[in-house]
């Protein structure tokens, strides 16, 4: 297994798009909800493994502004998923120093999951050992959009000058404020698109795609897609001396 800890830069921000749990479950003739719960768990274990290697940002997308277009059984399943994830890890992400903040609106998300979120938020605020971030009901243009209305109000209210409104003043009224952009950003189930995710972040993120669906994605795989990422010439635009 390759040893990759040692080659993890400081502040590594890893985000993944955990695709695929549908899929996995109609091979094996379960039904998709199953999928989502073996998903869950792939959670626990790619959120230890992350600690383990000293990744200090993970971002997670749980749920997109788009998910809502499937069946009520679906969504409700997934929703009492979230509510019974929450309840089952809060107290051990607590213990073990996680920090945990949830991205995306929150008006279409039911009362009870809300207190949760908030519970978890609040309970491990203090936390700075890995910094996680989980997309419940996340778009990435649905946050910009209401980013813009945001600073409009503001405007509109006297309380900034429009000519102060610049990239990192919006960037920093974005719900991934303060966090850094994502470095990685992985997608499993081999589909090549990022569906809607953290676009304003990702501009120079580096994508590794993944072949194997979200509840097959294992640490050694995560390890070899951090492997694939430290291989890769980052420019930023300027000329390379490598
Ligand atoms: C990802 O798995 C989980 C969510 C989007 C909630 P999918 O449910 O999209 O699985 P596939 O893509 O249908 O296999
Ligand atoms: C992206 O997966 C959203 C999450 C993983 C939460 P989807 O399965 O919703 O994306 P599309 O529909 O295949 O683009
Ligand atoms: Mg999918």
């Amino acid at each position: 297994m390759p040893l990759v800890s040692n080659i993890i830069p400081e502040d590594l921000h890893v985000a993944i798009i955990m695709d695929g749990n549908g899929r996995w479950a109609t091979a094996k003739s379960l039904a998709r909800l199953k999928g989502h719960a073996k998903g869950a768990d792939r959670v626990r274990d790619i959120v230890d493994a992350a600690m383990d290697m000293q990744i200090s940002h993970l971002t997670l997308f749980a749920f997109s502004t788009e998910n809502w277009k499937r069946s009520e059984g679906e969504v409700l399943g997934l929703m009492a998923l979230f509510r019974r994830f929450i309840r089952s890890e809060a107290a051990k992400l607590f213990s073990r120093g996680v920090k945990v903040r949830f991205i995306g609106c929150r008006d279409r998300l039911d009362k009870s999951l809300i207190s949760l979120m908030e519970g978890l938020e609040d309970q491990t605020s203090q936390n700075d050992k890995l910094y996680l971030t989980i997309g419940l009901n996340y778009g990435g243009r649905d946050e910009i959009a209401r980013t813009a209305k945001k600073l409009a109000l503001q405007v509109k209210a006297g309380a900034i000058d429009p000519q102060d409104i610049n990239i990192e003043m919006f960037g920093s009224n974005l719900d991934t404020s303060g966090l850094p952009d994502p470095d990685l950003v992985i997608r499993t189930s081999g589909e090549y698109r990022t569906s809607n995710f953290l676009p304003w972040q990702s501009v120079y993120a580096e994508y590794v795609f993944e072949d194997t669906t979200w509840p097959d994605f294992d640490k050694e795989l995560f390890e070899k897609t951090l492997g694939e990422f430290k291989g890769r010439n980052r420019r930023f635009g300027a000329v390379s001396s490598k």
